[in-house]
Parts: structure tokens; sequence; C-alpha cells
């Protein structure tokens, strides 16, 4: 019940007495960007931003959870960032070890479970194994999921799609007559966070305004939120001020707003 959480833990806390719970996200996806940026701005290696970016997650992860957000879905390595200095790749690769290791009893303790989308398998062993074990030690939570993109590219998800789907065909599982827009999303690998595979809310940080490979397929009616803040400087009252936001939109899936006691028929 997350009107009590509300009420309980959050209240007045940053502001978030002022959102509306039935216009609650259920799904949040976030590209944590601005690590470096941050760092340099301190004469800081671009790394001390991702340790103190990894300081953020728990924090936002929490907030996002006391809130009653369903699914929280954090880009921490996209299929483009191999292109970094090998040095900071396995800096970023060493995270998920010392993230899991530290805060999976947290996570257990609020509830959440661990989910990963993204090609795992070209990921070093360690961060395999790290992965796996939280995705296993968490897998009875019932609350939020905290669900990493790491290794994530949309196109790569999307061709991938399409081959199982000819496979499918070439094999008779699947008729050509049957493909539709349900069916394609039970291929893409926000699938297993149904029935909320589509972000509702999707936030920028660093005040990029691009998608560098997120989600294209999934945010197709997603409200996006662009915010100036860098990652690691990010607080849940960033995150109450861009739900905020996104409360105040007027989400009209292509139809017409309709006014309080006017018929739509007409
Ligand atoms: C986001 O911060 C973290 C990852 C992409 C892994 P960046 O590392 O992209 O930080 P900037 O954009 O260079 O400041
Ligand atoms: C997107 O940020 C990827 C992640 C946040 C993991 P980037 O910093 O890699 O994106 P570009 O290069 O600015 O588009
Ligand atoms: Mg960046």
């Amino acid at each position: 019940m997350f009107s009590k959480k509300l009420k309980n833990n959050t209240k007045n806390q940053f502001g978030s007495d002022q959102l509306q719970p039935e216009l609650m996200p259920k799904h949040i996806a976030i590209i944590m960007d601005g690590n470096g940026r941050w760092a340099q701005k301190r004469h800081l290696p671009r790394v001390a931003g991702h340790k103190q970016g990894m300081e953020v997650v728990e924090t936002i992860t929490k907030a996002a959870s006391d809130l009653g957000v369903k699914v929280l879905t954090l880009y921490a390595f996209s299929t483009e960032n191999w292109k970094r200095p090998a040095g900071e790749v396995n800096y970023l690769m060493d995270l998920p070890v010392t993230f899991f290791n530290r805060f999976v009893p947290e996570l257990i303790k609020h509830d959440v479970r661990v989910n990963v989308i993204g090609d795992t398998s070209k990921l070093p062993q360690k961060t395999q194994t790290a992965v796996n074990n939280a995705i296993e030690q968490t897998k009875d939570c019932q609350g939020m999921v905290l669900n990493f993109a790491l290794n994530y590219g949309s196109r790569t998800e999307i061709v991938g799609a399409v081959q199982t789907i000819a496979q499918d065909v070439a094999t008779g599982k699947v008729d050509p007559a049957q493909i539709d827009e349900q069916l394609f999303s039970s291929y893409l690998m926000t699938d297993s966070l149904q029935p909320n595979g589509d972000p509702d809310l999707l936030i920028r940080t660093s005040g990029e305004q691009r998608l560098s490979n997120f989600l294209l397929w999934q945010i197709a009616y997603s409200e996006l939120v662009f915010t100036d803040v860098y990652w690691p400087d990010y607080q849940p009252q960033n995150l109450v001020d861009d739900i905020l936001a996104f409360q105040q939109r007027d989400r009209r899936f292509g139809g017409i707003q309709v006014k309080e006691g006017e018929n739509k028929n007409k």
C-alpha cells in the first residue's frame, strides 16, 4: 500500500506529500548520466564519479521503493560504453560486485527484487556471478523490481527479437499473421517486467537530451524529463520533483482530453 508508505516514510521529507498517489508512475527508467563531468568538475578521476554514482543508486532505489514505484530501470552500461578506455570499463565492471556485496541485505529489507536486461554473457565472469547471485538472493522479494540495464542496447534487443521471431516462424511456432505489437513486445527483454514493461516516465540526468539507444520501442508513450543535475548529485528530492513534473503532464496517448462532465462521444 504505497499511500500508507507515502504517509509513514516520505511525507514532508522531500515534498512528497504533494505527490498524487493515483498518478504515481509505475515504471520509472533513468539514464544515469554525468558521472565523468561531476568528477572532472572536482578535479577527480572520472571513476570517482562512478563511485559516487553507485551510492546514489542505493539512495534512489530506496526512495523509489518508498514512493510505491513498481519498476525502477537504471541504465548502467550501454553496448556502446565498451568504446571507453579499458581502465574505466574495468572499474564499471567491478561496480556491480561492490554494489551487490554491500546492498543485497538492504534490498531484501526493502523487499526489492533485482532483474537485469542486456547481454550479460559478455560481462567478465566476476560481474556475471555478482549479478546472478543478486537475482537469486532477491528472487522471492515482492516489492519494487530494480532492473539494471547492463550491456544493454535497444537496437541489439530489437534485432535479437526479430531473429527469434524469424526462427519461430521457420519452425512453425509462430504464424506471421499473428505478429502484432503485443507478440513483438513479448520477445523483448522487458517482457519479464509485464504488465509494467513500458516506462511511464523516463528521466535523463546531466543536461543531455538524447536517448543513447535506451528502450526505443518501450518509450513510445513515456513522458520524458531531462534534468541538468549530474547523476552523482541526484537526490530523492530531485526524484520527487521529476515525478511532480510527470504528474503535471497531460497524457493523451493520441486521444483528446475530455474535461470533467463533458460527453466523450459528442
Ligand atoms: C554515466 O556517466 C555513466 C555511464 C555511462 C557508465 P558518464 O560516464 O557518461 O559521465 P559523462 O557523461 O562523461 O559526464
Ligand atoms: C548513456 O550514457 C549510457 C548510460 C548512462 C549507461 P552515455 O554517456 O554513454 O551516452 P552518450 O555517449 O552521451 O550518448
Ligand atoms: Mg555520459
